[in-house]
């Protein structure tokens, strides 16, 4: 059934508090419900509704009366009176047996709960719509050592949250834990106290993540005035899961591969995703819980918004350049994809069917860009002030998109009609570029068009800020960065007083997510790798660069250009960089990056040419940097012992991607050095790494497992280590040799992403001219969806750029998604996807 954000209706009933009682067992726990309605003075249908799926109902009252319910699939009816009551009713329910990870469930014999955004409907019957807030008590009867829901601990396994919440925020976990402990004390002076509980033996891998919520803290304190408002802050870690984590108030619960890290089992990588989704989920108290949706087409309110905070709070602790970068860099490869394909839909889509299928790279990533843009726009004050207004205003509420513009309209006077389009219209701009020079004036003409996208034939012309700044002949920056404000079609831009014609410096900062499009000589490119003062657009110069050559190699079997081996040897040797960033340089066009290319020029894309391609394009740059990479592996290498800061980090990737060169050079003799003496994993992961790339790590990759069996996040990175290293059509045959082996276990999210989001993510592999990786994903999506079908819609758009490609590899893609799509009983989430990806 698919709905439109332009039916929404207030809810018929408000909720004032809710009280439960659970009596939990494995097959069949009780759930006990008594709320408090009252009639919604705004509501336009009267009609008492309660949603509700799976739930067995036992008994349900009205005022103590049977509410001689009218019970569906979906929820039920009742006749309820024009006044105030109380709702009461008991349903079973059967943990131990959802599969599908929503709802009530169970991980390795603890209980949990996953509500956001439908899933408190599978734990009892209730208005699950997140405009309608209550106050929750909460009783958890159980032998369970810990037992733990919302707000504040009564003792006795009893529970209150003094805030009201929609039930989306709902949590409730029991299980025998332990606990890290520790206490913070917010800038007003209030003494929360701190726990991170897991499994036992994981003890002693909670630490980082609990400096990192601490820091998050009062990072959210200084920059954004946002103290925290309970005396006790729960995290808990759960092996299967669905997501990263969920901002459940007061009590996160996140998969346990986004919060356990230690040196010794987590790479420098993990530890920055971490810290990150740490931060992402405490920030959302304030952007999510104190303030929430009104319904879920404003899911960016709270998520884009919280992505920038992090991302805000990331680029703080670990340097803006090298955030910045990696944040386009996701971006371009997630979201440029899905708004260029099949699956595009706007910030705020204006329908759905399956909620869980629009937690997507859009509504986040596109999502943060957007406040990004805001902020850029208006400018730091305003953006602040605006945001105070946004807190103080909104406290309490379940706002929409346009209470969110209008604090910025009030603060600034500003018009943001314009702006909103951002949240309105799907599809990547492009912008073309256009330039004279006469007379010491420089024009920049910019025009902006969208294409098509689904339902949407048609665009408007946004309001796009683009930062440029100019460098002279010599290298020197004669214009600091200036704000272009692009409002038209076509939108002209002079800079005044110059002496000869300047080189531009485009979107510095990446300053709004479109795609330029301008024809750039080489030479310029190299120009501004060496002298742009903006290091995104350094490196974006250097990754255009490394496109071109790519592309030349792939269409006009081009060998890599001196001119860019020497560009990058000048980076490799510069010490006024830092080896992050260096790393970033050297990190080379992604395969789909390649691809966009290709089919903005036209050309249909191979993927197996194009690997083939990049294999000869890395041989030639560690060949020409050869002298060069044993003084950088050395200079890397650091004594003393594991930390996961910023600095080491950069170091351990500069020494990696040298290590990655070496090893197409060596044979990987130094990367087996590595792999022996390595007393971390990052240096133990990119160690394999190389050696699997050589196809000379069978003896390391055995005693990788033999060393790491117990440790299941580790072994997640064992399984995907095969199949993302594997070549060509070794992919698909890696990827099912492993789901016969004992440790595959589809059930476990982790692990079936750990083997089929590898597979999907080696393109050449999962393109393979067979259609054996098309083939295997589809056997194993339908049998994923009987149990899970989140996680298996969420997989599907491996297919999303299936048009991209020649009629044989079309043709094999479609024959997967019919496959998929007369599937038995197939479910409502994965049914969206492929008719939304087959529709294109
Ligand atoms: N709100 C969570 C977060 O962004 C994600 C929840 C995802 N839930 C879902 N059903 N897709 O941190
Ligand atoms: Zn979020």
């Amino acid at each position: 059934l698919e709905i439109f954000l332009s039916d929404y209706t207030p809810p018929a009933y408000l909720v004032d508090t809710v009280d439960l009682t659970f009596k939990l067992d494995p097959t069949a726990t009780r759930v006990l419900s008594k709320i408090a309605f009252r009639p919604n003075p705004d509501a336009v249908d009267k009609t008492f509704y309660l949603h509700g799926e799976q739930l067995k109902l036992i008994s349900a009252t009205i005022d103590g009366k049977d509410a001689q319910a009218k019970v569906t699939d979906l929820g039920l009816t009742a006749q309820a009176p024009d006044a105030p009551f109380i709702w009461e009713a008991e349903v079973e329910i059967s943990p131990s047996t959802n599969t599908a990870l929503e709802g009530l469930y169970m991980s390795k014999g603890m209980y949990c709960t996953q509500c956001e955004a439908e899933g408190f409907r599978k734990i009892t019957y209730y208005p699950d719509r997140p405009d309608v807030m209550g106050v929750f008590t909460v009783t958890i009867e159980g032998s369970e050592k810990v037992k733990l829901s919302n707000g504040n601990d009564l003792g006795d396994g009893k529970w209150h949250d003094p805030w009201p919440k929609p039930a989306y925020l709902f949590a409730l976990v029991a299980g025998d834990l332990v606990n890290l402990h520790d206490t913070f004390t917010t800038k007003s002076g209030r003494h929360v106290d701190l726990n991170i509980y897991v499994r036992d033996g994981d003890l002693h891998k909670t630490a980082f993540g609990m400096d990192a919520l601490k820091r998050s803290m009062t990072w959210d304190e200084e920059v954004y005035g946002r103290e925290y408002d309970l005396d006790l802050f729960n995290i808990v870690a759960v092996d299967d899961f669905n997501m990263g984590a969920m901002e459940n108030k007061g009590l996160n619960i996140f998969n346990s591969s986004a919060v356990l890290a230690s040196p010794d089992t987590s790479t420098d990588g993990n530890f920055a995703r971490i810290e990150t989704i740490i931060a992402h989920e405490y920030f959302h108290n304030w952007t999510g819980n104190r303030i929430t949706c009104r319904d879920w087409f404003q899911l960016c309110l709270k998520e884009g918004l919280t992505v920038f905070r992090d991302q805000q709070f990331s680029g703080d602790t670990r340097g803006h350049a090298v955030e910045r970068i990696n944040d386009v860099l996701q971006l371009r490869a997630r979201q440029f994809r899905e708004d260029n394909g099949p699956l595009a839909h706007p910030v705020r889509p204006e329908s759905f069917v399956e909620i869980n299928n629009f937690y997507t790279a859009t509504v986040y990533e596109k999502g943060a860009e957007v406040i990004g843009m805001l902020k850029t726009l208006i400018g730091d004050d305003a953006y602040y002030k605006g945001c105070e207004l946004y807190f103080t205003r909104h406290d309490g509420q379940a706002c929409t998109i346009e209470d969110w513009l209008k604090c910025f309209e009030d603060t600034t006077g500003r018009d943001l009609t314009q702006f909103k389009l951002w949240y309105q219209q799907a599809g990547t701009p492009r912008v073309k570029v256009g330039e004279s020079y006469k007379d010491g004036t420089y024009t920049l003409t910019f025009t902006q068009s969208t294409p098509a996208t689904p339902g949407q034939d048609t665009k408007d012309p946004r309001v796009i800020p683009i930062a440029v700044g100019l460098l002279n002949d010599a290298g020197e920056e004669i214009q600091a960065t200036r704000i272009c404000e692009v409002t038209d079609e076509i939108h002209k831009f002079r800079f005044t007083g110059l002496d000869a014609k300047p080189v531009p410096s485009i979107n510095r900062g990446f300053s709004a997510p479109i795609i330029l499009e301008r024809d750039q000589s080489n030479e310029e490119r190299a120009f501004l790798l060496a002298h742009d003062t903006d290091p995104f657009n350094k490196w974006e110069s250097g990754r255009a660069l490394g496109r071109d050559v790519l592309v030349r190699m792939v269409t006009e079997d081009a060998t890599p250009d001196q001119a860019y081996l020497d560009a990058l040897e000048a980076v490799a040797r510069d010490d006024t960089l830092a080896p992050d960033f260096k790393a970033l340089c050297f990190s080379g066009p992604s395969n789909d990056d390649i691809q966009q290319a290709l089919v903005d020029a036209g050309v249909t894309p191979d993927p197996t040419k194009i690997f083939l391609a990049s294999q000869t394009f890395n041989l030639s740059i560690s060949q020409s940097l050869q002298d060069l990479l044993p003084r950088i592996y050395a200079e890397m290498q650091i004594d003393g012992p594991y930390r996961p800061v910023a600095e080491d980090m950069g170091k351990r990737d500069w020494g990696n991607a040298a290590l990655a060169m070496l090893s197409r050079l060596d044979g990987g003799a130094q990367a087996a050095k590595q792999f022996a003496t390595a007393d971390n994993m990052t240096q133990q992961l990119s160690a394999l790494g190389c050696l699997l790339r050589a196809e000379v790590g069978e003896e390391q990759n055995q005693a990788f497992y033999d060393q790491w069996k117990n440790d299941r996040l580790v072994m997640d990175k064992w399984f995907s280590m095969q199949v993302m290293f594997a070549k060509l059509d070794a992919a698909p045959k890696m990827a099912k040799a492993l789901t016969e082996h004992p440790d595959f276990d589809m059930t476990n999210p982790n692990r079936f992403r750990a083997v089929f989001g590898a597979l999907a993510g080696n393109t050449a592999g999962f393109h393979s001219p067979d259609g054996s990786g098309y083939a295997l994903l589809a056997d194993w999506l339908i049998k994923l969806d009987a149990k899970n079908p989140q996680t298996a819609a969420r997989m599907s758009t491996a297919y999303e750029t299936w048009k991209r490609y020649d009629a044989d590899r079309q043709g094999m893609m479609r024959d997967a998604l019919e496959r998929i799509k007369a599937a038995p009983k197939l479910s409502g989430d994965l049914s969206e996807m492929v008719t939304r990806i087959l529709n294109a």
